[in-house]
């Protein structure tokens, strides 16, 4: 694959902007362990596994991006946010520039988040991945920390177990575990992902979400030294626990 190709499908910019790039010396490529400046544009590579690059700043070929990002409270996850900065502007252009299928897309996040909500946000370019993650067919369970404004009682618990009937649909939805933490604090699993459901479900049963905290997916946990606001490419391990 032609370096400017390779450039292009990373998010780089339009081809002539990949090329302009690689003539201008901007890019480097790592050729048997060390990186090497090139201002050949057509310089012909593999692109799988290929590190590189561009302005001084370090990236790997991906031929379809997965990443996660510690989403922080008060930003909102839609590309055209109403009152809050958008959680895409938290990452940097190339993974908000990726093209797919000749659209310049980027990645998408799994699913919405609150703008109050905080915690693990997936987004990938990858869409049987997205459809995987999110599908409420596919009842990968979600974990949320919820703190809430009263005391939780056994029978809330027992409540949000049994099912809970929603305003907008007559079938009740459940929590697939409902774990206390302490009086005011309980880990609630989801497997499904309705609007507001969290918030919803805590309605219904007389309660109110002070603050909600998404911290589990599938098996990967929100890694503990990331800080809101920081993303990170997930590795094929973390892949591994989100199937698990
Ligand atoms: N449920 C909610 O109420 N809000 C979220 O952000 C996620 C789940």
């Amino acid at each position: 694959m032609q370096l400017q190709d390779i450039l292009y499908s990373q998010g780089f910019g339009i081809r002539r902007v990949c090329s302009g790039l690689v003539q201008q010396g901007w890019v480097e490529v790592c050729v048997e362990g060390e990186m090497q400046r090139t201002t050949d544009s057509a310089l012909d590579l593999e692109p799988e596994g290929l590190k590189f690059r561009v302005q001084g700043v370090a990236w790997e070929y991906y031929e379809k991006g997965y990443v996660l990002l510690y989403k922080p409270a008060g930003t909102e996850c839609s590309q055209k946010p109403s009152a809050h900065p958008s959680i895409y502007t938290l990452l940097p252009a190339p993974l908000r520039q990726r093209p797919n299928k000749n659209a310049i897309q980027g990645l998408q996040a799994v699913g919405r988040l609150d703008q109050d909500t905080t915690g693990l946000l997936l987004l990938s370019d990858d869409g049987q991945f997205i459809h995987r993650m999110s599908s409420p067919k596919k009842h990968v369970p979600k974990v949320y920390r919820v703190a809430a404004k009263h005391a939780v009682t056994a029978q809330m618990v027992e409540r949000l177990l049994a099912g809970v009937v929603l305003d907008d649909d007559p079938k009740p939805v459940r929590a697939a575990a409902c774990v206390q933490v302490d009086e005011h604090t309980i880990d609630l699993t989801l497997t499904e992902g309705k609007y507001h459901q969290v918030k919803r479900m805590l309605a219904a049963v007389g309660n109110r979400v002070e603050g909600l905290h998404r911290w589990k997916i599938g098996g990967l946990e929100l890694p503990a030294d990331m800080q809101p606001g920081q993303w990170r490419w997930l590795t094929a391990a973390d892949l591994e626990l989100l199937r698990a």
